[in-house]
């Protein structure tokens, strides 16, 4: 484990289904979510959110962002849920040019 990072996974018979990662910025105050997947055939049990709010509880910190593209509804339905709310957008961020949206909770 490397300090400042959380590194969370979701198993199911041995097998990885699910993971999730945090940033903490403890002089910010700020803990970033980089990486949150679930493999298809597991999706919509509630095994993202669960992943997220224990990344969330794991970094500890008072503000949480993350950024999600633009056109991934599902992502965004999901941190909609567990309450984040819209932080600004990153124009043109990823490769293919299209925008992030940076999205926030406070805790
Ligand atoms: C986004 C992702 C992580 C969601 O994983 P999941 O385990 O299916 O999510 P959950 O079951 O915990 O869903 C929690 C809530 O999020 C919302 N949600 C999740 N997937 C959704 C979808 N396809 N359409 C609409 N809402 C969705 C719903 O509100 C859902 O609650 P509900 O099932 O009670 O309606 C998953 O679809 C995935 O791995 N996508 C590819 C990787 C990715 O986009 N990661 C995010 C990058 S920012």
């Amino acid at each position: 484990m490397f300090p400042g990072v959380v590194r969370l996974k979701a198993v199911a018979s041995e097998k990885m289904i699910g993971f999730a990662a945090g940033d903490v910025r403890p002089r910010e105050g700020l803990g970033w979510i980089t990486t949150i997947g679930v493999l298809p055939p597991f999706r919509r049990n509630g095994i993202a959110y669960a992943l997220l709010s224990s990344c969330e509880e794991e970094m500890g910190m008072p503000v949480v962002r993350l950024c999600v593209r633009r056109s991934n509804l599902s992502a965004q339905q999901l941190y909609l849920k567990a309450g984040y709310k819209p932080a600004g957008v990153w124009e043109r961020y990823y490769n293919d040019h299209e925008d992030a949206l940076v999205l926030q909770k406070d805790r």
